[in-house]
């Protein structure tokens, strides 16, 4: 039996190492391992308050029945087989009113997807590696090891245990939903399956001009045509605000047609336009409000995080479950409530675009990530929001002048406190050549441009992670520094497009490749997007002007991807035929 000490470690060490356990479990590298580990972790994963009828979107509520997938038999052996230790440390970990429960058991697909690992199957249905790949190649075997199906794997081929459903309800009824769909398109498909169920080809929407390709390229699959809305920037840090409140009303009072009002909130670096008021607008003219959320799966998670656009009266969301949680690429949910939306163009929409075959091991991601952070969600951020904090003292005590923004620097709910953005300008420093010092280190990071560097911590970092990124921060910082200028605001936050064509007939006229300076003033017929943060700078249907021409080769010439252009290069452009 543990004592309390070691139930603490226990606790401490699963913590820690969360990712771990989940991709041990996930690949089923050591399979009777993984059950124990996933046992270990049930055992002592604490048990929330009883559920109301009715719980408000994104509280803490939840269920907890057990659904049997295709090896639930199996899986109730090894339990037994394991059942002494977990039992034991079960009834020990916490007293009677807060027993723990195993993740798994308020968690259908994760529970199907350990319980087809668990099982002995020999599938004669697809996927072709049939889980035996190491037997052909011990590499092609270590990469497909994770790979369940959902049909004829997490759950039956004819999905006769409705986990995926039951699953997705679950989703729906913490963000105050009443329609879920997990996708394995990632927020791509979400966007576009989004875009289909709005309207009528040839539909005005208003649309931040901040958004994703993927927005963009769901526009040109539904024809609609957008209403674009500028993006507010912050003069003394040249960072974003989002969509202002009163552009948004200025565009729907000219646009009395608009079918939807789309916005991406937060964008990349973690500033959010105030979404409240932005939904109180829309709502007076019944418009409904579709909130690109990609970069906050965990809001709602934590008091000092932001709320979730469901809860803040969004319409329909879409989130990231790998970007922010500990989730499998490509995880990715879109939720709605349909008082404003069809639900079947809804269905139809998210079913014309996704695939027929679904990673299980993908969407069992999705669900127990729900489970995990309605059962742990702001135990599980508030240690990462504290070694947040430290790091950014840090850096700011050991570079003196150094820009690290908080969420004091922003109005309340602007900013989401777990992106660590470092702003360089005043010290002088080069994120580029910063970004080339860490990668060297093994530090990845998700944004860098000249003036800026944007970190993404999780739940699965902590003071460990923060200390090794901060200690190699500092001197790479220290080592590019120079006489401070003033910060250049990205051209991805302020484009003016001229627009000359809907995006839809120029995406499918006729095009030509022509020298880029001679490009200018003739319809581009091409998306060409900074990566990150991917924000199309020139659309299909759109002007290529001198000024436009200038800012990407500017962004280029500083090490930045020009993405998707078909001359990353830039040397010609893509234009419409004339
Ligand atoms: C704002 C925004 N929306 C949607 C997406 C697409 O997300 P996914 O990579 O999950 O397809 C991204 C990707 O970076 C994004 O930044």
């Amino acid at each position: 039996m543990l004592d309390r000490l070691d139930r603490l470690r226990v606790l401490d060490r699963l913590d820690r190492e969360l990712p771990l356990r989940f991709l041990r479990a996930f690949r089923r590298i050591v399979p009777v391992g993984a059950v124990q580990l996933v046992a270990a972790f049930d055992a002592v994963t604490p048990v929330p308050k009883l559920a109301p009828e009715q719980p408000m979107p994104g509280s803490f509520a939840r269920q907890t029945t057990i659904f049997p997938g295709p090896g639930a038999r199996l899986a109730s052996i090894e339990r037994d087989r394991i059942g002494m230790t977990t039992r034991e440390a079960a009834n020990e970990a916490a007293p009677e009113s807060n027993a723990p429960v195993r993740l798994r058991d308020d968690s259908p697909l994760l529970n199907g997807y350990l319980s087809y690992l668990e099982s002995n199957s020999t599938p004669f249905i697809t996927p072709g590696h049939k889980g035996r790949a190491n037997m052909l190649d011990a590499d092609l075997g270590a990469v497909l090891a994770g790979d369940v199906p959902l049909y004829g794997g997490v759950d039956t081929v004819k999905s006769a245990g409705g986990l995926l459903a039951e699953a997705e309800r679950r989703s729906a009824r913490w963000y105050g939903a009443d329609w879920c769909r997990y996708s394995t398109g990632g927020s791509t498909h979400c966007n576009q399956a989004l875009c289909l169920a709005i309207g009528q080809p040839g539909d005005k929407v208003v649309v931040t001009r901040s958004l994703h390709r993927s927005l963009l390229l769901g526009m040109v699959l539904a024809d609609l045509e957008p209403c674009w809305l500028p993006t507010a920037i912050d003069t003394a840090t040249g960072m974003p605000l989002g969509v202002a409140v009163e552009d948004v009303e200025a565009t729907l009072a000219a646009n009395p047609d608009a079918r939807a009002v789309l916005i991406t909130e937060p964008d990349y670096l973690g500033t959010l336009s105030d979404v409240g008021r932005i939904i109180e607008i829309a709502r007076r003219r019944d418009v409904p409000v579709i909130v690109d959320q990609a970069w906050g799966a965990h809001f709602g998670h934590h008091p000092q995080l932001p709320a979730h656009a469901m809860s803040l009266g969004a319409d329909a969301m879409v989130t990231s479950i790998h970007k922010l949680l500990p989730g499998y690429t490509q995880a990715s949910l879109v939720c709605a409530r349909t008082q404003r939306f069809d639900r079947d163009r809804l269905e139809r929409g998210f079913e014309a675009s996704h695939t027929t075959s679904s990673a299980g091991s993908v969407l069992a991601s999705i669900d127990a990530c729900r489970a995990l952070m309605e059962a742990r969600g702001p135990e599980l951020v508030e240690p990462v929001l504290l070694a947040l904090k430290s790091a950014r003292q840090r850096l700011r005590e050991e570079v003196p002048g150094l820009e690290v923004p908080d969420e004091q620097s922003f109005m309340a709910g602007r900013f989401d406190p777990m992106r660590l953005v470092v702003l360089l300008s005043q010290v002088g420093a080069n994120g580029v050549e910063i970004e080339h010092m860490l990668l060297d280190q093994g530090l990845p990071l998700e944004l860098v441009d000249r003036d800026t560097i944007v970190a993404i911590v999780t739940i699965a970092d902590d003071e460990g992670t923060l200390d090794k990124l901060v200690g190699a921060l500092v001197p790479a910082i220290h080592a590019t520094s120079g006489p401070s200028r003033s910060p250049t605001v990205p051209v991805s936050w302020h484009v003016q497009p001229v627009k000359a064509m809907s995006p839809r007939a120029a995406f499918f006229s006729s095009h030509e490749s022509v020298a880029a300076d001679l490009a200018v003033g003739r319809i581009s017929a091409e998306l060409i997007a900074p990566y990150p943060p991917g924000i199309p700078v020139l659309a299909p249907g759109e002007l290529v002007t001198e000024r436009l021409l200038a800012d990407l080769r500017a962004v280029a010439a500083d090490g930045v991807r020009v993405a998707y252009a078909a001359d990353p290069t830039l040397s010609t452009i893509e234009v419409v035929r004339t």
